[in-house]
């Protein structure tokens, strides 16, 4: 029996320990933005560090950041030419509301039909544990053939906030030749996938203040400019009719679609009707001379992520509010940077806002757009693995999601990300009822355990 064998057997025999295993982990509520759940992120850290010492890591360490913690450990025994793969998970997750859309319990984790039901079950929980159960079963059967370190944070949900600082002053710890990323997802249940490349993110909230307090609108409506339609006012400029963005230099460091990128992108088994069907919006919209796909993929954008003025209550009020207020953010790709699409939008509110409002403008958190190699060793093996387990090439393409640790770990290790994973597009990520496609999870923990074996 070839050694792999050995180890997918023991990951078939273990399967049902392994999701339950997972139901633990997605019990701890560790959501890293609110501050009340502080404790339970780091709980979540302590829960991982454990599973990493009961599969024989060594130096396992929760190492402090000025946020929540970095989980760290290793395995350096294979021999000195065998290669150094980091694996890098989050353990955080995002809130959960609205509560009241949730068939159930968001950190109950429960299995309706092919799926596992939980706040965090694909996004990424899910794709920690894959990876954990991939490497348990290799330790517990043939002993791993190459060299691991493992890299899983508490703040990706947040813009990977103290990451950089960490992995600048973990420079030696972390040196490896390439990060295997399983937070990219995939395309479909048989569509195995390696994304090539993410979009960067810009966050700002942005803050409309008129009367000194909430007023009569029937005394004071049509003297006073109103912050609620100034803010929307403001944020209808922010796009033409056609959905450019309008922020004035937003599209000059962007690059230009080559004919081969664009042919790529065609090639790509999908539909507008599945995006329909998938979303439940009566039509698309967006930039029309662009594919979908290279809208989400290679097209920066810029969305209101929430809004918020006035009296929202049940019933009526007649109020003219003193405030208003944006949750705006902008998906980047290279090479634009945040640090540029800040300056972009306080110039473009300096020069469209009304003299009738005051503006505050507040940077929430930024990540840096990437594009990987997508011919090392490490995508060789990967991509190897996928067909051992999917009986097919994987598709490679570049996504629309922004993951802060890729662009930092090219910066500070020179490592590369290869990035994949076992999540779907209709997993309700960040939505009520995110869940996991049980077989899809399985056929992932049996993927990456033949990745470790494909560097020989
Ligand atoms: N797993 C996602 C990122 C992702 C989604 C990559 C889809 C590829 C395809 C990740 O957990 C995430 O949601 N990241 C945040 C990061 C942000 C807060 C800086 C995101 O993209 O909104
Ligand atoms: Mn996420």
């Amino acid at each position: 029996m070839s050694e792999a064998q050995q180890a997918l057997d023991y990951v078939r025999g273990n399967g049902e320990r392994y999701l339950s295993e997972l139901k633990d982990f997605l019990a701890i509520p560790s959501i890293s933005t609110l501050g009340e759940n502080k404790g339970d992120v780091q709980r979540a850290a302590e829960w991982v560090a454990a599973q990493l010492h009961s599969i024989n890591m060594d130096n396992v360490q929760i190492m402090p950041t000025a946020g929540h913690p970095v989980v760290y450990g290793e395995w350096l025994g294979a021999s000195k030419s065998a290669p150094t793969v980091m694996i890098y998970g989050h353990y955080d997750v995002q809130p959960v509301d609205p509560m009241e859309l949730w068939t159930s319990d968001p950190f109950e984790a429960v299995v309706r039909g092919d799926y596992l039901f939980a706040r965090g079950s694909s996004d990424m929980k899910g794709q920690v544990m894959a990876s954990l159960k991939a490497v348990e079963a290799i330790v517990r059967t043939t002993g791993l053939p190459i060299n691991i370190k493992w890299l899983v944070e508490g703040e990706e949900e947040i813009g990977s906030e103290h990451l950089g600082e960490f992995i600048k002053n973990n420079k030696k710890l972390l040196a490896s030749d390439f990060c295997l990323n399983p937070d990219a997802g995939m395309m479909g249940p048989t569509k195995p996938t390696i994304t090539t490349g993410l979009r960067g993110l810009a966050y700002f909230e942005l803050k409309v203040y008129g009367p000194d307090k909430d007023l009569h609108s029937g005394l004071f409506g049509g003297t006073i400019h109103n912050p609620a339609q100034a803010l929307i006012e403001l944020i209808a400029g922010m796009h033409d009719k056609n959905g450019k963005v309008m922020l004035p230099g937003f599209y000059d460091k962007v690059r230009k679609l080559s004919k081969k990128e664009h042919e790529e992108f065609k090639r790509l088994p999908e539909s507008n009707k599945e995006l329909i069907a998938m979303t439940g919006v009566p039509a698309l919209w967006g930039e029309p001379q662009f594919l979908p796909a290279e809208r989400t993929g290679a097209r920066p954008t810029l969305e209101v992520n929430g809004l918020l003025s006035g009296f929202t209550g049940q019933g009526s009020k007649t109020v003219l509010p003193a405030w208003a207020m944006a949750k705006i953010s902008c998906r980047l790709v290279p090479d634009q940077t945040p640090e540029e699409t800040f300056k972009q939008m306080k110039a473009y509110l300096k020069k469209n806002a009304p003299k009738t409002i005051k503006w505050e403008l507040i940077n929430l958190h930024n990540a840096g757009a990437a594009i990987t190699d997508s011919n090392s060793a490490g995508v060789q093996a990967l991509a190897k693995a996928l067909k051992a387990v999917w009986g097919k090439q994987p598709y490679f393409r570049r996504e629309g999601g922004s993951i802060g640790s890729v662009v930092l770990l090219q910066k500070y290790v020179g490592a590369d990300s290869i990035l994949t994973g076992f999540g779907l597009p209709d997993d309700n990520v960040h939505s009520p009822n995110e869940r996991l496609h049980l077989p899809t999870w399985y056929k992932g923990i049996e993927a990456l355990t033949h990745f470790f074996y494909n560097f020989k």
